[in-house]
């Protein structure tokens, strides 16, 4: 079985998951300590965003030791300590690797200049992502300017620069070396300028990102994808990379696969997390996806991270029904899903007091970041680093209740990891209803939702191994969905 494939796989924000000493920032040892939940809920890797230290202008983006563990959230030792208790349960540990920039407050951007990049003069139009203005700001004690595609704190190395290649090379070998199944790569259709820095096509009404055509979004970044997918394959079991390629437009998204099996493994959807909750448009999505992929390359889907949001509140207002039939959507589709922490209970954004946001980007994506609410009344939290002020929907009453949205979770990926046609098998839409979808995997699994106001007849013979919620009649209610054996 290629773990990875046909596997479930789950995104801590780690500041956010777990407390294991009680000073309010969750950390390592939290981890280590959910395992057995993590166990329980059936996972079979985590994504933790970093780990390293970091001044955390932008919570940990902002890397100041490529090879350390930042002392909020623990030592490397207890980094060690997780790799192995994890790897008993059979759950995999993939870390975040930042390589488009470091903190300015990396030793190297001081004792090694020539990794970043300068320029006497702002040289052209390009814009940092954060903080808005110009994406140069001038170094005072140098008096020159440098690159920085997010905050001013974020300084970009410079990756034509050979020296920065072997500096990474070190980094991923430190810790695939302590046994990290992967990396999830930050921006990685970032990485590299277009070396003749010529202007970007400042178009407003352009999706997020896409009028950076010379800041961002360069051919080159997949010669250097390439080259740590080759390093990756040296390790038994071989590593594995998880793109943050954040390319809507399908084709552009789908090169970061390069030939099916020599760039990313696995590369988010974020072109289906940016569709309403919505049948026709989500379908044309995972037609197109199925359609573009190279024939060995693997989707790879999600609702939620720690810079969309939650799905609860994106998609779904709140509504715990159609959280299930999302549930049901991205565990059906064909492809490796992410969750992320809070996922399977449903949870929505956090509400945070404009005086208690924390975040470098506006809007602040703080919300979606709140802690982990593991018991009712405090959550298991004494104070923490972000508020936590909803804990109606928590991981002890749902563990207790069968009909919550956890028990369908986990029985859910129970079904999945049983199932050779949803860990395998091939997608195949079927004639479905106005706002119905409905899928076939493989030979013998069907999956319909229905994201529409009205009541639709589902002519699909065969015995339903899970719904949504009730006893499935042949009627599709709104916000209901199933899973189907089929003859
Ligand atoms: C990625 C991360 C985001 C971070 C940005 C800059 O998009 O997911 O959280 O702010 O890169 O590193
Ligand atoms: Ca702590």
């Amino acid at each position: 079985m290629t773990w990875w494939r046909e596997g479930v796989l789950y995104q801590i924000y780690p500041r956010s998951f777990a407390d294991s000493n009680g000073d309010g920032i969750g950390d390592l040892g939290g981890v280590v300590e959910k395992l057995d939940y993590l166990e329980w809920l059936g996972v079979d890797g985590i994504w933790l965003n970093p780990i390293n230290p970091s001044p955390n202008i932008d919570w940990g983006y902002d890397v100041s030791d490529y090879t350390g563990v930042h002392p909020d959230l623990g030592t490397l030792d207890d980094l060690d300590r997780l790799v192995a208790d994890a790897a008993r349960r059979n759950v995999r540990v993939l870390l975040d690797l930042v390589p488009n920039h470091t903190s300015d407050r990396h030793l190297w951007f001081r004792e090694r200049p020539d990794l970043y990049v300068w320029q006497d003069e702002i040289p052209n139009n390009w814009l940092a992502a954060f903080g808005g203005g110009p994406a140069w700001t001038l170094d005072d004690e140098r008096g020159r300017y440098y690159l920085h595609n997010f905050a001013r704190a974020q300084p970009d190395l410079d990756w034509w620069n050979p020296d920065v290649r072997d500096e990474f090379d070190r980094i991923l070998r430190f810790w695939f070396d302590r046994g990290v199944a992967g990396f999830r790569i930050d921006v990685a259709h970032a990485l590299i300028h277009d070396r003749r820095l010529r202007d970007d096509v400042i178009d407003v009404e352009a999706r997020e990102g896409a009028h950076r055509i010379h800041s961002m979004n360069q051919p080159e970044a997949h010669d250097i994808l390439k080259r740590w997918r080759a390093l990756a394959e040296t390790y038994e079991p071989p590593r594995i990379l998880v793109g943050e390629a954040y390319v809507l437009d399908l084709e552009g998204w789908a090169k970061f696969y390069g030939s099916g099996d020599d760039e990313l493994n696995l590369a988010f959807n974020f072109a289906l997390v940016h569709e309403p909750l919505s049948a026709r448009p989500m379908r044309t999505i995972v037609a197109n996806t199925e359609r573009l992929l190279p024939a060995a390359a693997w989707p790879c889907w999600t609702g939620s991270n720690h810079d969309v949001g939650r799905f609860m509140s994106r998609w779904c207002d709140g509504d715990d029904a159609l959280a299930r039939c999302v549930l049901l959507i991205l565990l059906g589709l064909r492809g490796t899903p992410f969750l992320y922490y809070g996922d399977e209970l449903a949870l929505p954004d956090g509400g945070v007091p404009t005086d208690r946001l924390r975040d470098v980007a506006e809007p602040s994506r703080d919300p979606g970041r709140t802690p982990m609410p593991w018991t009712p009344g405090d959550g298991g939290w004494r104070d923490p680093w972000l508020p936590l002020e909803d804990t109606s929907r928590n991981v002890e009453e749902q563990r207790a209740d069968p009909d919550s949205t956890l028990n369908f979770t986990r029985e859910l990926i129970a079904l999945r990891r049983a199932s050779p046609d949803l860990r395998l098998g091939a997608y195949e839409e079927l004639p479905s209803p106005k706002d119905v979808w409905i899928w076939r995997r493989g030979e013998r699994t069907v999956v319909a939702v229905n994201l529409g106001r009205g009541a639709a007849k589902l002519d699909v013979e065969g015995r339903p191994l899970l719904t949504t919620g009730g006893e499935f009649d042949g009627t599709l209610n709104p916000a209901c969905g199933l899973l189907l054996a089929v003859d």
